[in-house]
């Protein structure tokens, strides 16, 4: 077994044990108590809404971890589980909370991953499944969860929009809906309420009886058969689980079927074995890949057909060009290749590809392994910052899905260029081997620390040795922490870690879901020549 392989075998491992704590919080006692109300675990109830032998795919699971809230250190998954998967055949965006996870309360982090997937399936023209099960806003920080946008109201205001849309919205109730919560109940095109398990109220019974005197219990005040036969409010009544997820099933049958914008081939395995991948990637974040082994890996019959491969040799093959398919579906590629540094040359390349790419309607994967583009006196004159900006234009006005799968460094304006958060990829994925950050650790201890110094200095107080390497150590630390893909994944800075060995699951499903919207016409802004 190759060192490579080794390695990343083991900090996958750690990826795995994260996974672990996010998906079964509170553990054997949690389930139990979850049984005793009639309950299953919520992954247990996705998997019988989607079909039959089909995959979930779900995003964003290491949400949370490490967010500090105030007496809440950890956000298990963020106490709401997102995902994609198929019901009668149509992909369809599911949300649903965790009541194990502080009564499935929203924490600034649960409603950026709600708020997320409704984003997804609303550019990707997507039905979405909420699986309601809530104490609304974790009352503690109802500053950071409720009046802004992006907080509570945007999540009703969002399905408003879609159903409007004709993106049906449905609601399956199986818990708690207290105040603002009660919204994804009414709000649905149609909900569903179980009979003494979902209830569903602007105030509960205690604030009721606060308000006004009136003592009444919750079932009596807005349960399953209230909101089904006398307020209207809800459309379905069911008396457990399974019945309540077939007729979320049921409702969705008669949806009609999806298409795929784009001609897909036959699907084909790689002729070179994806696990490849494995060996030919460096342990070492810095050290230079040959991304073309890489693409070998990962696309079907290993085929690569490069655009412009012998242009500007050392320079602009810093990045490369070119097709692949991914189970059958044609994508341009864009991939950082060596140490990644990108050079005018290799920008300028870049933006001719995504530029061809948009006129003939071809989806984009931006492979980033790019810790910046070259910096110095000779990449200046040369145009640097003018051919990156005509990069990074093209990035932004692509009008064809795009995805970035990062898999070494991504610092710098190269995050921009190679299609980072900012740039609304349709998905992002990262790897174990990702580092996001605006520089590495080595170089901001490089910065920071000549700012330092020279403060010290002018104060008479000049840094000794030992305190200049302490702060290094301590940059270093703060930094290559902030870069690593659990850091960032807890922020929901991706969309999901994926293992090497499930790439092409995870591009196919990402490609296919983005194909489901037609693609526009091309319009870009204007280069600079
Ligand atoms: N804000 C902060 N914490 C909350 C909360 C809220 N809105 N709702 C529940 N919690 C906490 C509880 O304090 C408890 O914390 P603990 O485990 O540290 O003790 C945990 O979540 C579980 O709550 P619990 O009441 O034991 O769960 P349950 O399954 O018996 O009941 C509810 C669930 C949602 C019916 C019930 O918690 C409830 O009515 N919550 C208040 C809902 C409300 O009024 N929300 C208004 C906000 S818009």
């Amino acid at each position: 077994m190759s060192e490579n392989r080794i390695f990343w075998e083991n900090e996958e491992k750690k990826l795995d044990e994260l996974v672990q704590q996010a998906v079964f919080p509170g553990g054997d006692k949690a389930i139990a108590r979850l049984a005793k109300q009639g309950k299953k675990p919520v992954r247990e109830l996705i998997q019988k809404l989607i079909d039959p032998g089909t995959t979930f795919f779900e995003l964003s699971r290491l949400a949370g971890f490490g967010m500090n809230y105030p007496g809440v250190p950890d956000i298990p998954c963020g106490g709401i589980v997102t995902g994609l998967g198929k019901i009668h055949g149509n992909w369809t965006m599911i949300v649903a909370n965790d009541s194990r996870v502080k009564a499935g309360t929203y924490f600034p982090i649960t409603l950026k991953k709600h708020i997320r997937a409704q984003t997804i399936a609303e550019r990707c023209r997507l039905n979405c499944v909420y699986i309601a099960d809530s104490g609304g806003a974790y009352l503690p920080m109802q500053a950071e969860v409720f009046p802004d946008e992006n907080h509570f109201g945007t999540m009703f205001y969002n399905m408003a929009k879609m159903s409007a849309q004709g993106l049906k919205q449905i609601t399956l109730s199986t818990g708690g809906n207290t105040a603002g919560g009660a919204y994804i109940v009414f709000m649905a095109c149609q909900s569903v309420m179980i009979d003494k398990l979902a209830y569903s109220f602007l105030g509960g019974p205690p604030l009721v009886k606060m308000a006004t005197g009136e003592i009444i219990s919750a079932e009596d005040l807005g349960g399953a058969k209230v909101h089904t036969q006398i307020s209207g409010g809800a459309d379905h009544f069911c008396l457990n689980q399974d019945e309540a997820i077939s007729r979320v099933r049921e409702v969705l049958s008669l949806e009609p079927p999806q298409k795929l914008h784009i001609n897909k081939y036959a699907e084909k395995n790689p002729n070179v074995n994806p696990d490849s991948v494995y060996d030919i990637m460096p342990a070492n974040i810095y050290q230079g890949i040959n991304v073309r082994e890489f693409l070998k890996a990962i696309s079907d019959e290993s085929a690569f057909y490069e655009y412009k491969q012998n242009y500007a040799m050392g320079r602009g093959d810093n990045l490369v060009t070119g097709k692949i398919r991914i189970k059958g579906i044609p994508v341009g590629v864009i991939a950082s290749n060596g140490v990644g540094i990108i050079f005018f040359e290799a920008a300028r390349k870049a933006a001719e590809w995504i530029v061809r790419c948009s006129q003939d309607k071809t989806p984009l994967l931006f492979i980033q392994n790019s810790p910046g583009y070259m910096i110095g006196s000779e990449s200046e004159h040369m145009g640097i910052g003018k051919y990156g900006s005509d990069m990074v234009r093209a990035v932004s006005c692509a009008q064809v899905p795009k995805v970035q799968l990062v898999i070494g460094p991504d610092n710098g304006a190269a995050n921009y260029g190679m299609c980072g958060r900012a740039y609304k990829p349709h998905f992002i994925f990262a790897t174990m081997r990702t580092r996001t950050a605006v520089m590495s650790g080595r170089s901001a201890a490089g910065v920071l620390l000549s700012i330092e110094q020279r403060q010290r200095e002018e104060s008479g107080n000049p840094m000794t040795e030992e305190e200049k390497q302490a702060f290094r150590e301590e940059m270093i630390a703060k930094y290559d922490g902030e870069a690593h893909p659990f850091y960032c994944a807890a922020r929901l800075l991706n969309d999901k870690v994926i293992k090497f060995r499930e790439i092409r699951d995870w591009l196919s499903m990402a490609f296919e879901v983005s194909l489901l919207t037609k693609i526009g016409e091309p319009a870009f802004g204007n280069f600079r020549f």
